[in-house]
């Protein structure tokens, strides 16, 4: 009947409101509001509450009471409503190689957007993180495709849950469609440089699993162009290929001011006018922003440029997710009565302090250095600049949205854990002093307490140190050509290095910084990324062993700038054969061959030991399932987590291929001492290449496979298997 009702309701609708439908607009910019009566306008964003309800009441009153669909950025939990539950970051999260983790954030993303009345998260990004000068690394699931659709297909599970027609789901958006990672220089939105083959091996795969297999609602293209096309502008990428392709029963939605910058900034379309009818025709179904739209395509439309068809299609797939949200019957208004109690409730921070323990990653513990004994410690000195930070603990997306101007000091105060808190509420019952010193920010010193800090240093038993970046130094338009720690941070740790204290590094940042000197010379180095608002209390307990770390970075650190990009599932190098032999031509002449920490590295408080790798399918056929055994057994003193991963490589291929790929992974619990089997498998159609017909291709032939703790060489055992012709 959905179907039917969409047909019905098109039939009866006049250009003027086809093309209303068709846009979403900022309902905080003056004058968007009253094009609900004069346009009909399709949806809104950044609007919650019982505005939602206000304006949805003057939509029912318009000639067909089409309702209007609304939208938020709750990228990271529902981080625009004060004491709203807040996640860590994608990337943080992306280290949990959780699909429960995900689906949790989800879920109760979800079911506090939906409570305040809002349909539609612009969630979750699906760009590839390689670049990591661009400002949006943090709001990415890491480097690798693959982890990047699973990670991304469970967010995306739980944000739709089994019907859309639900008080506790909301439509997810697969962005940015596609290859916004990759922009040169990872300069944001600039021009992109990707072969068709390219996108085809790399960056369109996470999108088809959102797509078959997530059944993600809406994509949203990409602000940038490939190869000299804006993506907005593509009709193979925007239509064929998730529509005709895949399959997509959705529609895409542009990101801001796309197609009005087709014509202001890209320079492709002469006139509005020939943006939208480019737009249009390229498969973008919302416009979001371009107010110049309305008029442009109405012309286009009743000119005949713009045959009605591809509007009648665009109009068509928002009405169908209308129907599918409830919002023509039931679920047209939202009972807000409900929401205190729906946003921020306990269950859902039990989630969200589940997913940043579960995020956090142990990148260095020499000598055991952690956990630390609290029975032993008299005093601990808790330092760096973002041992007490809000900001920079929650990250981007957490403080309303910049379009608007809003970044409210005061959110998320009360509900945030930071480290220092976490610490001092651990330690409570211990007669233990934890002064505090900043010693320095993040970005722009003008602070410089560095001799206080060594003062109190050396009075304590332990340092611990907060450093990373704030939330100045990330998000969109705000890359770094420099990934340097900043401000006065560099100088405060060698300070505290002098003093001979045992040195923990707790790293709080957006992204992967240049931070070889904190390898070589901290005692460990616990990585939390952004880890949302109860980072504090997870941080603490890691630190003194109330649980044992397990996560796994999903992105690489590079050792410069100048090794970017540097991410594991890179093309053998040419000189790669000789690199035994002859140090130095594989790399750069000044930095190493590897980044600082690799992807796929983090470590535990136990040891897990690998062994007997089986193929269990060493000669496979077409469509069977690679079955791989391999014995893990924890080693160490205490009960542990590991995260078991699976590469592969196309031994020869008519194509040149990725030195490894990681195509399987599982989380395995064993106590102290215990030892298990672990099965792995690998789809078919994941040992498929695009050979150069731009054919997704099993080529028969020889495969290795690669399994152990992380992706670098030395961890991985390797065994060998044969596809059949
Ligand atoms: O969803 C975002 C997108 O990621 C970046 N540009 C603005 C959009 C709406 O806020």
């Amino acid at each position: 009947p959905i179907e039917e009702r969409v047909k019905n309701l098109l039939t009866q609708m006049t250009p003027e409101e086809k093309i209303g439908q068709m846009m979403v607009l900022p309902s905080k910019v003056e004058g968007n509001i009253d094009k609900i009566e004069q346009w009909g306008v399709g949806s809104y964003f950044h609007c919650a509450g019982d505005k939602t309800q206000e304006l949805q009441r003057r939509a029912e009153n318009t000639r067909l009471g089409i309702p209007i669909i609304f939208a938020i950025d709750a990228v990271h939990g529902h981080c625009f409503e004060n004491n709203a539950t807040v996640f860590p970051t994608q990337l943080a999260a992306s280290c949990s190689w959780d699909h429960d983790v995900m689906y949790n954030m989800g879920r109760v993303t979800a079911t506090e957007v939906r409570g305040c009345g809002i349909h539609w998260t612009f969630s979750p990004v699906l760009c590839v993180g390689r670049d990591t000068r661009w400002g949006r690394i943090n709001e990415t699931f890491g480097e690798d495709p693959w982890l990047i659709g699973e990670m991304a297909t469970a967010i995306i599970k739980g944000y739709q849950g089994d019907s859309l027609n639900a008080d506790d789901t909301v439509m997810a958006c697969a962005k940015h469609y596609v290859g916004y990672g990759e922009t040169l220089g990872g300069r944001d939105a600039y021009e992109s440089s990707i072969s068709q083959r390219t996108l085809l091996t790399h960056f369109l795969p996470p999108f088809e699993k959102a797509v078959k297999e997530g059944g993600v609602a809406t994509l949203m293209a990409s602000y940038q162009s490939i190869d000299g096309t804006p993506c907005s502008a593509d009709p193979w990428l925007m239509r064929d290929i998730p529509k005709t392709q895949w399959g997509m029963d959705g529609f895409v939605v542009t990101d801001w001011d796309n197609v009005g910058a087709l014509h202001e900034k890209q320079f492709v379309a002469a006139s509005y006018a020939e943006a939208a009818n480019i737009g249009v025709k390229a498969g973008n179904d919302m416009i979001m922003t371009t107010l110049a739209f309305y008029d442009a395509a109405l012309e286009q439309l009743k000119n005949g440029q713009l045959e009605s068809h591809w509007v009648d299609d665009a109009v068509a797939r928002i009405l169908r997710y209308k129907f599918k949200l409830g919002l023509f019957d039931e679920r047209r208004y939202c009972d807000l009565s409900a929401k205190k109690e729906i946003v921020g409730q306990p269950a859902h921070w039990q989630h969200a302090l589940e997913a940043s323990r579960k995020s956090l990653t142990l990148l260095k513990n020499k000598n055991n250095a952690l956990p630390l004994n609290a029975e032993q410690l008299n005093k601990i000195l808790v330092v760096g600049p973002n041992a007490d930070n809000v900001k920079a603990q929650l990250g981007d997306w957490s403080f309303g949205s910049y379009q608007a101007g809003a970044t409210d000091d005061k959110m998320h105060k009360s509900s945030t854990v930071t480290v220092l808190q976490g610490i001092k509420t651990l330690l409570s019952s211990h007669n233990i002093d934890t002064p505090y010193v900043q010693g320095a920010h993040c970005a722009d010193d003008d602070i410089d307490s560095i001799s206080e800090a060594v003062t109190q240093a050396q009075q304590s038993d332990v340092l611990i140190a907060c450093i990373g970046d704030t939330l100045s130094q990330q998000g969109e338009f705000h890359d770094r050509s420099d990934l340097n720690l900043g401000g006065k941070q560099q100088a405060l740790l060698e300070a505290l290095k002098a003093t001979g204290k045992p040195l923990i590094i707790v790293y709080i940042a957006s992204k992967p910084l240049a931070i070889s000197w904190v390898k070589d010379n901290a005692d460990a180095i616990l990585c939390a990324f952004n880890p949302g608002a109860k980072g504090g209390t997870a941080i603490a307990e890691a630190l003194f062993g109330e649980f044992n770390p397990s996560g796994k970075l999903t992105i690489s650190f590079p050792y410069s700038v100048g090794q970017l990009p540097v991410y594991y599932n890179s093309y053998p190098g040419w000189h790669s054969v000789l690199s035994d032999r002859l140090d130095g031509v594989e790399r750069y002449f000044d930095a190493p061959k590897e980044p600082v920490f690799s992807f796929g590295e983090g470590l535990s408080y136990t040891q897990f030991n690998y062994a007997d790798l089986q193929i269990l399918t060493p000669k496979l056929i077409a469509e069977q399932t690679l079955r791989v055994s391999v014995q893990l057994s924890n080693t160490g003193a205490r009960e542990g987590c590991e995260i078991v991963q699976l590469y592969i490589r196309d031994l020869y291929s008519s194509v040149v291929t990725p030195i490894k790929n990681l195509r399987a992974f599982k989380r395995v619990t064993l106590a102290a001492g215990e030892s298990t089997e672990v099965i792995l498998e690998v789809a078919y159609w994941d040992l498929a290449l695009i050979n150069r017909a731009l054919e997704k291709v099993v080529e028969p032939g020889e495969f290795e496979v690669m399994v152990g703790t992380s992706s670098k060489d030395s961890d991985l055992l390797k065994a060998r298997f044969w596809v059949e012709d």
